[in-house]
């Protein structure tokens, strides 16, 4: 059995990442509307690969026979100032969400629960991941805020493929 205060945290962060899919959806709605699909496409995605960090973490705790209570999420933003606006706030909660993962790994490190410490290694790295693609991201539509149709040029380019499949990623709840 994972340990109850790692049990607790892990329950506390898949309302975390529920939330960062929620405020996702909100961004890509944000850049549709402005008929950038390349950024809105973009954001679409990150939003899923937010449900399936979700969803990863239920299914371990599921496979560990712990309690599982999806939590409530509160609303996300919505409204944006200009095209920057939402990639800035992308980044932060990505930082954020970092803190939380090193957290986990941390707690469960403490209570002397190394299964759950490893089962939070993927998510390290995946976390090392997602804040460079977005400081990357952020940089671009900073310095192209003028012009949207360079940075929809760049989503093209760099961010059109869908993300390889990760054989070391933990499974997924629902998943065939
Ligand atoms: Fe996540
Ligand atoms: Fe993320």
């Amino acid at each position: 059995m994972p340990a109850d205060t790692f049990v607790a945290r892990l329950n506390e962060q898949i309302g975390h990442e529920f939330a960062a899919h929620q405020q996702y959806v909100a961004c890509a709605v944000h850049y549709d509307a402005e008929t950038l699909p390349q950024l809105a496409r973009f954001f679409y995605r990150q939003a899923l690969e937010e449900r399936d960090h979700a969803m990863m973490m239920v299914q371990y705790l599921i496979d560990a026979d712990a309690d599982v209570a999806i939590p409530g999420v509160p609303a996300p933003q919505s409204t944006f100032a200009d095209i920057v606006a939402p990639v800035a706030l992308a980044l932060e909660q990505e930082r954020r969400v970092t803190q939380q993962i090193n957290g986990l790994a941390a707690t469960a490190r403490e209570a002397g629960d190394y299964t759950s410490e490893q089962f939070m290694q993927w998510f390290i790295k995946e976390q090392v991941e997602e804040i460079a693609t977005m400081s990357d991201l952020l940089r671009v539509v900073e310095r192209s805020r003028d012009d949207p149709m360079e940075i929809e040029n760049f989503m093209a380019r760099e961010h059109s493929g869908d993300e390889s499949d990760d054989p070391t990623a933990p499974h997924l709840a629902g998943a065939e």
